[in-house]
C-alpha cells in the first residue's frame, strides 16, 4: 500500500525522504519517487521498482533543497510505471497521495476541456492540475478548493513553488502524522518513517488541512477554523520498528508473541481476585444484557480471529454470532440493529473494508467496537468502544503476533461479558484467568520446537499441496495456518473441518500429500483421531499438533509437533506457532521474499 514522507526544514530533504520511505516498505509497493524544491523550482525524481532504483537513479545528483515530499505507489489506477509513480506536477505544484480520487474520471475530462495536459493514467495526477487550475496566488486557498471537489479517500501532501517555506497536507480515510522536530518538521503516512527523527507527532483527523513550516505546523478546517491538536508522543522505540537481528521481521514477530501477550493481558487481568477487567470500556450489566446478537466483521487474518472469537463468545457468553468477511458484510445488508453488537477486528485499524462495514453497522444503528493495535487508527476513532491489542508495530506482511494477540483479546473479553451476563462460574473463570497468566511462557516453550517444525518444513517445501485439518477452535486455527502458508510460500493450501473432508476433499488426498492435524480439542478429540485415520489409509503424510503428554499422537501420526498442555480455549494461541514457524521456513527453503510476498500489502486501504 501506498507511503508518503514529507519534509521541511535546514537539512537536505532527500536524505530524509529516501530514508523515510525505507522504512515504509513494510507497506508493500510498486514504485517511488520524490520532489525536492531546488533552487526554487520542484525536481521530481521517480521509477518503478523498489528504493534502490531510485537510489540508483539519483546516484550522485542528489537533490540539493530544504522541503520535498516522496512517495512509494502500489498500483490502482494504472499500472506500474515511471509516469504513474508519484509525486504528481502540475504547473507550480508537486503532490503526492494515497487512497483513491473516485470521481477522477469527470474531473480529468473538465480539465483535458479547459487544455491540461495529463501525463499518467492515475486518478492522483487530477489532484495537481486542479491545484494550478484553482491557484490565484493563495496556496492554502487553492488546497481547500480542491477539497471541495474530490470524492474519495485521500492522505495527500503538496509542495508550491511560490511557497517555499511550507508544505500543506491533510487526509480523509486513509492515515497521516506530522512529527515535531527542532526547526524542522516531518510528514508521513505512518510512524515507523519518522521514529528516528522524532517521538511527537500530531495525528491528523479526517478534515482537517495542516500547513507545515520549519518552525510550526498550523492546522486548520476547510473553513479556516483554527484547530488546536494535542501532541500524541509515540511509546515505542526505532529499535521496535527494525528487526533487531532476526533475519525478516515475520521471524522476529513470531518471537516477539510472548512479550505481545504479555503487554496485551496486563492491566487486564487480576490474578489476586481471579478476575477480567476491561477498564477502557464502559458497559453496564444491563447494556450487556440487551445484546442479543454479535456480528464479528474483519478480512483476512483478523477474519480468522473471529471465526475463534465467535467459539469464544457462544461457548462462553452465550451470545450468538455471525463472523462475516467485511467486504461481503458491507453489502448483504445484514440484520444489524439497535440490540446486536458488531466488532471489527483488524490489526492496522485502517482496512477499508473493515472500515466501511463499520460505519454500515453505525449507519443500521448497531453498537460497535473495535479490536485494533493501532492507536488513533480511523477504526479505532469511529467504534463506538475500542480494545487495543499491545502487539506493538507489525512489519512483516504475514500477521502472526497480531492475530494471537487478537485471539487473546477476544478471550479475555468473551470472559468479561460471560461474567456480566453471569454465563461463567468463578471457578471456570479463575481457571481460565490462571492459564492466560501462564500463556506467554507456554509460547516460549512452544517457540523451543523451531528446530524441529524448520525440518519437517524443509522435508515438506517442495510440495504443491498442503491439507489442514481441524474440529472446533482447532479447525479456525488450520484456516490461519493454511493463509500463512500460501501467501508466504505460495505453496496452495487448504484447510476443512475434518468431519468434512469425507464429502469431497477426500478425493485429492493421494500418498504422500502433506496434511497438518491440530488435535488439542479434548471434546471432540477422538471424531478428529478418526478423520486422520482416514486420511492416513490414503497414504498421507500426516504432522500432528497436540498437546504434551499425549503420546497416542504417535501411534498415527508420521510427526509430531507438541505444544504445553493448556485450557481448550487458549490452545489456538499456541497450535497456531508451530504453524507460522512452518510457513516461514518453507518460503525460506522456497527462496521467497517472507516479508514481501509478491502481489501483497500489509495495510489495504482501498476496497
Ligand atoms: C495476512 C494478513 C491479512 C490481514 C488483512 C486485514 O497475514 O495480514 O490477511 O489480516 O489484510 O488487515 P487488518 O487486520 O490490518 O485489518
Amino acid at each position: 500500500m501506498c507511503g508518503i514522507v514529507g519534509y521541511i526544514g535546514m537539512h537536505r530533504a532527500a536524505d530524509y525522504l529516501v530514508n523515510g520511505l525505507s522504512k515504509l516498505e513494510y507497506r508493500g509497493y510498486d514504485s517511488a519517487g520524490i520532489a525536492v524544491l531546488e533552487n526554487n523550482k520542484i525536481r521530481v525524481e521517480k521509477c518503478v521498482g523498489r528504493l534502490d532504483a531510485l537510489r540508483t537513479k539519483l546516484g550522485n545528483n542528489i537533490p540539493e533543497g530544504n522541503i520535498g515530499i516522496g512517495h512509494t505507489r502500489w498500483a490502482t489506477h494504472g499500472r506500474p510505471s515511471d509516469l504513474n509513480a508519484h509525486p504528481h506536477v502540475a504547473g507550480k505544484f508537486a503532490i503526492v497521495h494515497n487512497g483513491i480520487i473516485e470521481n477522477y474520471l469527470k474531473l480529468k475530462e473538465e480539465l483535458l476541456a479547459k487544455g491540461h495536459e495529463f501525463t499518467s493514467e492515475t486518478d492522483t495526477e487530477v489532484v495537481a492540475h486542479l491545484l494550478e487550475d484553482y491557484y490565484e496566488g493563495d496556496f492554502e486557498e487553492a488546497v481547500k478548493k480542491v477539497l471541495r471537489v474530490i470524492r474519495g479517500s485521500y492522505a495527500l501532501a503538496f509542495m508550491c513553488e511560490d511557497q517555499p517555506d511550507m508544505i500543506i497536507c491533510t487526509k480523509k480515510d486513509n492515515p497521516l502524522v506530522i512529527g515535531l522536530g527542532d526547526g524542522e518538521n516531518f510528514i508521513a503516512s505512518d510512524i515507523p518513517a519518522i521514529i528516528n527523527e522524532t517521538r511527537r507527532t500530531f495525528i491528523m483527523s479526517d478534515g482537517e488541512i495542516a500547513t507545515v513550516t520549519p518552525d510550526g505546523v498550523w492546522i486548520q478546517d476547510i473553513n479556516g477554523v483554527p484547530i488546536s491538536k494535542k501532541v500524541f508522543i509515540v511509546s515505542w522505540n526505532a529499535e521496535a520498528a527494525e528487526k533487531s537481528g532476526y533475519d525478516h521481521f515475520m521471524l522476529k514477530e513470531i518471537n516477539e508473541q510472548p512479550k505481545a501477550i504479555r503487554d496485551t493481558v496486563s492491566g487486564r487481568i487480576n490474578l489476586e481476585e481471579k478476575n477480567i477487567a476491561f477498564p477502557e470500556l464502559c458497559w453496564t450489566e444491563d447494556e450487556m444484557k440487551e445484546i442479543n446478537k454479535i456480528f464479528i466483521v474483519a478480512c483476512g487474518t483478523a477474519y480468522h480471529a473471529g471465526i475463534v472469537g465467535k467459539y469464544y463468545l457462544e461457548q462462553l457468553a452465550r451470545i450468538p454470532v455471525e463472523v462475516d468477511i467485511a467486504s461481503e458484510f458491507r453489502y448483504r445488508s445484514p440484520l444489524v440493529d439497535g440490540n446486536s453488537l458488531t466488532i471489527v477486528i483488524s490489526q492496522s485499524g485502517e482496512t477499508s473494508d473493515t472500515l466501511a462495514a463499520l460505519r454500515e453497522a453505525k449507519r443500521l444503528g448497531a453498537r460497535t467496537l473495535a479490536v485494533t493495535n493501532v492507536v488513533g487508527s480511523s477504526i479505532a476513532r469511529e467504534a463506538d468502544q475500542v480494545v487495543y491489542t499491545y502487539a506493538g508495530p507489525e512489519i512483516a506482511v504475514a500477521s502472526t503476533k497480531a492475530y494471537t494477540t487478537q485471539l487473546l483479546a477476544m478471550l479475555m473479553l468473551s470472559i468479561y461479558v460471560a461474567r456480566l451476563r453471569n454465563t461463567l462460574d468463578k471457578r471456570t473463570i479463575a481457571g481460565l484467568v490462571t492459564a492466560l497468566a501462564n500463556l506467554p511462557n507456554a509460547v516460549e516453550q512452544t517457540l523451543k520446537h523451531t528446530e524441529t517444525i524448520k525440518g519437517l518444513a524443509e522435508k515438506y517445501s517442495p510440495c504443491n499441496d498442503v491439507f489442514f485439518l481441524g474440529r472446533s477452535l482447532d479447525y479456525a486455527v488450520a484456516l490461519e495456518g493454511a493463509l500463512k502458508l500460501k501467501e508466504i510460500s505460495y505453496i496452495h493450501a487448504e484447510a476443512y473441518a475434518a468431519g468434512e473432508l469425507k464429502h469431497g476433499t477426500l478425493a485429492l488426498l493421494v500418498p504422500g500429500v502433506p496434511v497438518i492435524v491440530l488435535a488439542t480439542q479434548e471434546d471432540i478429540y477422538d471424531k478428529t483421531i478418526s478423520n486422520l485415520q482416514e486420511v492416513k489409509a490414503r497414504e498421507a503424510e500426516v504432522l500432528a499438533i497436540g498437546f504434551e503428554g499425549d503420546s497416542s499422537l504417535e501411534n498415527y501420526a508420521d510427526h509430531v509437533v507438541y505444544i504445553p498442555k493448556t485450557d481448550k480455549y487458549l490452545a489456538p494461541m499456541l497450535s497456531v506457532v508451530p504453524l507460522q514457524l512452518f510457513a516461514y521456513h518453507a518460503a525460506l527453503v522456497r527462496g521467497c521474499d517472507v516479508d514481501k510476498p509478491r502481489n501483497l500489502a500489509k495495510s489495504v486501504t482501498v476496497e
